[in-house]
């Protein structure tokens, strides 16, 4: 018997107002535990299917499955799924909204019913994680791009997800950033959660991933080992740069491990 992914997309359909069909008959299925990567060439449909995840967008057709149950939209429910999947958004602006960095990452756990207390003490602990204590009273919107990035990742981790989901984690971060960022989704990952990420960062995919999955045109065009996707021969047509370092004789070590 296999196991049941985590996360499920089938036959899912998909079209903003415009009309245009953006996610076309999507099958993929993702098992628990895993570090995904979905790459693929601007307006593939990562980021819209990645909102669908997160219960932001609807499907037009098909459905999502969260643990084999699909997904239900009443708000009790909706609310379940984001503190079960945490998505961090590819804009950052568009996830950050209150006046400081504290008052933001304690959003999130607020909203699952915890005390202040609690709440507070889980919004420090994500913070410190992603080292911006030392902003935690300065004001969201003055912080820069990177920084807002990791108070993003802070308060989504702050409500300890089962799955979380980045869109384009590593873009815009510096060198600290993003080995910041490596040893947090190790330790995540040892702890059992579920990795999904966007990139065009072919290296870190080569490095990182147990499964990529590549998108085109709305739909899978390729899924497996980071070797059977990215070295495709194929893979200009498909839209992803092959990795810079294949070959390279010291190989990829991986983060955090
Ligand atoms: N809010 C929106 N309204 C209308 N169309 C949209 C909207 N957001 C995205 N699209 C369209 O949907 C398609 C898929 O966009 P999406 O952002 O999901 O791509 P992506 O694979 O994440 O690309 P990128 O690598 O640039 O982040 C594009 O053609 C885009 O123009
Ligand atoms: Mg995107």
């Amino acid at each position: 018997m296999t196991a049941v992914p985590i996360l499920e997309a089938k036959n899912v359909c998909f079209n903003y107002q415009t009309g245009k069909p953006v996610l076309r008959d999507l099958n993929l299925a993702i098992p628990a535990g895993a570090r995904v990567a979905l790459v693929g060439p601007n307006g593939a449909g990562k980021s819209t299917l990645f909102l669908h995840f997160n219960a932001i967008l609807r499907p037009t057709g098909g459905a999502l499955y969260y643990q084999g149950k699909p997904y239900d939209y009443s708000r009790q429910s909706v609310n379940r799924l984001r503190q079960k999947i945490g998505l961090v958004f590819q804009d950052q602006d568009m996830q950050l909204f209150a006046p400081t960095v504290l008052d933001d990452v304690l959003f999130g756990p607020m909203n699952m019913g915890l005390t202040l207390a609690e709440a507070e003490r889980a919004a420090r602990a994500a913070v410190e994680t992603v080292e911006m204590t030392d902003y935690l009273a300065d004001p969201v919107h003055f912080l820069s791009p990177g920084q807002k990035k990791r108070v993003a990742l802070a308060g989504v981790l702050a409500m300890e997800p089962d799955v979380l989901v980045m869109d384009e984690p590593t873009a815009g971060l510096d060198y600290a950033g993003s080995v910041n960022l490596c040893e947090i989704m190790g330790r995540l990952h040892k702890a059992g959660k579920t990795l999904v990420i966007s990139t065009h960062d072919m290296d870190w995919v080569m490095e990182w991933a147990d499964l990529v999955v590549a998108m085109f045109d709305g739909q899978v065009s390729a899924c497996g080992t980071a070797a059977e996707v990215l070295l495709r021969p194929d893979h200009a047509e498909l839209g992803f740069a092959r990795p810079t370092g294949y070959g390279k004789p010291d190989g990829w070590k991986r983060c955090g491990e």
